[in-house]
């Protein structure tokens, strides 16, 4: 206790010295607040770190039936309720960089289809929801200090249209330096590179203190929905819109089954009947294949989440949130010198236990299609979707599930992907493809069935325009 104590306190003092920093009156009282939020996550850091883990895994089981609803039986088909349309509003989670694809910018900048990026589709989304339905459903983006500059520039190209574009911005923390766990940044303007967004957990202070949350309660909004900015599935749904209306939940959570490929995913638990999210790094490493088993944990958060707006003002108001710290640590360069930092994070799904009435809805696997390296860029470019006023749709001739698509370090970058796949395959037929080491694809090139392509270091694989794969392995120089 003396320790966490010393610690407190030296990073308390350290923080008042960073708000010293700051000369003008109303920029220091907004950093001081963030300095605030910030030290108190700091401080139940290492309040955790001393109790140890919080959860026992004896007590935790697989979700209760009435925890996680079936899609299926809240689906129908009638007419689209726009009364309950008129109390929604949409928003984005767009905080993060493109960094893992290797680009610069905010990942929703990233070119998705036909000069399309992820931001323009979620715009075409709510455009073409707002003129179906004659309804007002303002759309929200959650930038941070990384995407806030870009994301302003590209949305610009928006004014006039019929959708009304609400942004603010999630808080800026110092980054830990991890040998004297004091923080990085030395003054309120010390580079980027010492501050991060502390994840999209950050929603809850992020919506109130913008006094965003406030203005769309005043404007008569009751729920929103929130969803990653590169799952390209995340579109709004009514059923799920109405089921929220009539059970009175406060949060809904959208599941969906998980298979031997997304293990790693956060799942849906009852402990102690009340309903929690476990992520992989809650769970004890004795425990790890029992997590990953798709039998005893069948779901996985699609961090697809919808939540009551007065709801929202209440925890925050009330300070109820207490969400689980996601320690990730990092090496980074600071002024040059490659140093190991430690950032305190949270995630919006861990909140599920402070509603009252929530659950989870386990949805078609349609309403999750993320983007998190360029094999999935592959897959959502190509012919097995049509691109419908924003919407991705799965071209009806495919049959099961998407294929599974391995492209290797060549292709991490989406510079590198474009150059080496200028025109997309037609991919409709394929079940499995592995690509690795110096390919290129030309044009009008067909892929069935499980395609291999490895090419060995110092060689190159051109595949010409026009060739149809079907079943083949091809190693080596070019031989076919
Ligand atoms: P990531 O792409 O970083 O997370 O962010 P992930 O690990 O794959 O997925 P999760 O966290 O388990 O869902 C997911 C979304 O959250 C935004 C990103 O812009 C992206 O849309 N994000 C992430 C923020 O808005 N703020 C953050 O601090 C972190």
């Amino acid at each position: 206790n003396k320790q966490i104590s010393v610690a407190a306190s030296q990073m308390r003092n350290a923080l008042n010295k960073l708000t010293d920093t700051v000369e003008d009156p109303i920029i220091k009282a907004n950093f001081q607040t963030e300095m605030d939020n910030f030290f108190a996550l700091y401080s139940r850091f290492l309040a955790d770190k001393a109790k140890g883990s919080t959860l026992e895994w004896d007590r935790i089981r697989p979700p209760k039936p009435d925890q996680v609803v079936e899609y299926s039986s809240i689906a129908e088909p009638d007419v689209a309720p726009t009364e309950f349309l008129n109390k929604l509003a949409v928003l984005k989670l767009n905080g993060g960089l493109g960094t893992s694809m290797g680009c610069v910018g905010p990942k929703s900048v990233i070119e998705v289809r036909e000069g399309q990026s992820f931001l323009d589709l979620s715009v075409r989304q709510i455009e073409q929801l707002n003129r179906t339905y004659d309804v007002n459903v303002p759309f929200l983006l959650m930038n941070s200090f990384n995407t806030d500059e870009d994301t302003q520039a590209i949305i610009k190209k928006y004014e006039g249209h019929n959708v009304q574009i609400i942004t603010f911005n999630q808080s800026r923390f110092p980054r830990i330096e991890k040998d004297s766990q004091l923080p990085v940044p030395k003054s309120y303007d010390s580079s980027i590179e010492s501050w991060y967004p502390p994840g999209h957990g950050d929603l809850f202070e992020a919506l109130a203190n913008s006094g965003v949350l406030a203005k769309l309660i005043e404007e008569g909004k009751e729920f929103i929905f929130v969803s990653n900015i590169d799952n390209l599935g995340a579109v709004v749904d009514l059923n799920i819109l109405r089921h929220m209306e009539k059970t009175g939940a406060e949060y809904i959570m959208e599941l969906t089954d998980k298979t031997r490929a997304d293990v790693k995913g956060g799942t849906i638990i009852d402990y102690d009947g009340s309903v929690r999210l476990l992520e992989i790094a809650q769970v004890p490493k004795e425990h790890t294949e029992e997590f990953k088993s798709i039998k005893k944990f069948k779901y996985f958060n699609t961090n697809n989440i919808w939540l009551k707006l007065k709801a929202i003002r209440r925890v925050v108001e009330n300070n109820e949130l207490q969400l689980e710290i996601i320690p990730n640590q990092k090496s980074i360069k600071v002024g040059g010198k490659e140093t190991s930092v430690l950032q305190l994070e949270t995630a919006v799904g861990a909140a599920i236990r402070h509603f009252k009435g929530a659950h989870g809805v386990n949805v078609p696997r349609r309403r999750f299609l993320p983007v998190k390296t360029c094999s999935d860029l592959l897959l959502v470019k190509s012919d097995l979707y049509a691109l419908k006023s924003g919407r991705l749709e799965m071209d009806p001739a495919r049959y099961g599930p998407a294929p599974l698509v391995k492209l290797g370090g060549h292709f991490k970058k989406v510079k590198d992907f474009q150059e080496r796949i200028p025109h997309m395959p037609r991919i409709v037929e394929l079940d499995h493809l592995t690509i690795t080491g110096n390919v290129m694809l030309g044009k009008g090139v067909q892929l069935k069935g499980t395609v291999i392509i490895v090419c060995s270091d110092g060689q190159k694989i051109d595949i010409p325009n026009g060739s149809i794969l079907e079943n083949v392995v091809i190693t080596g120089n070019l031989s076919i």
